[in-house]
């Protein structure tokens, strides 16, 4: 007896296929809730772009405490958040949704906060602490989509590895740079204004 096939017949694939030919990448077999997967990518690419700004702000005013170093690391990571942003700006496209780059509503929708910073201390720290819910909101989203939707999926798992990335080496800065050290230096900063 022939058990059936749980792959769709190519019919019905090619079919599906010609049929909303307008959707462009997403078709009849996509199973995720794309309202729901586009507005928590919209989330998401809030968070990158809040991420972005706070880390340059941050590499600019480390710069001033002339922590070449740490100026260097919160750099990478701007730039590297802006790749993020990029390719869940992408994916947002193929999913038929527009990407939202409004600045009035970026801090709304973002997960992680924006926060200035006046310490190398306190920089590290406040980005160690948006790392880390990223982290935690790159996770609950790549579970949520499970199967329903791998490549917005797989795309998430590859910058959730980055973010941990980042996590792991604010952690050691952190280390590195304790308050102590970083408050004098900033004081030093202060009185050249
Ligand atoms: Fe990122
Ligand atoms: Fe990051």
């Amino acid at each position: 007896m022939h058990k059936k096939s749980p792959l769709t017949k190519v019919q019905v694939l090619r079919a599906r296929a010609r049929a909303n030919i307008d959707e462009g990448a997403v078709t009849a077999g996509y199973a995720a809730d794309r309202t729901a997967v586009l507005r928590l990518l919209d989330e998401s690419l809030a968070t990158e772009l809040i991420c972005v700004l706070r880390y340059r702000r941050h590499y600019f005013m480390a710069r001033g405490i002339h922590s070449q170093t740490v100026a260097q690391e919160f750099l990478e990571h701007s730039n590297e958040e802006q790749g993020h942003a990029d390719r869940i700006a992408e994916r947002i496209v193929q999913l038929g949704g527009e990407p939202d780059f409004a600045p009035d509503t970026l801090v709304r929708r973002s997960h992680a906060e924006y926060v200035a910073g006046d310490t190398l201390a306190g920089m590290i720290r406040e980005d160690l602490v948006a790392e880390r819910i990223a982290i935690d909101s790159y996770r609950d989203i790549i579970r949520y989509l499970g199967d329903e939707d791998p490549t917005t999926r797989r795309l998430l798992e590859e910058i959730l590895a980055v973010e941990e990335q980042h996590a792991d080496e604010l952690a050691d800065l952190l280390v590195a740079f304790p308050a102590e050290i970083a408050e004098p230096a900033l004081a030093g900063a202060h009185r050249q204004r």
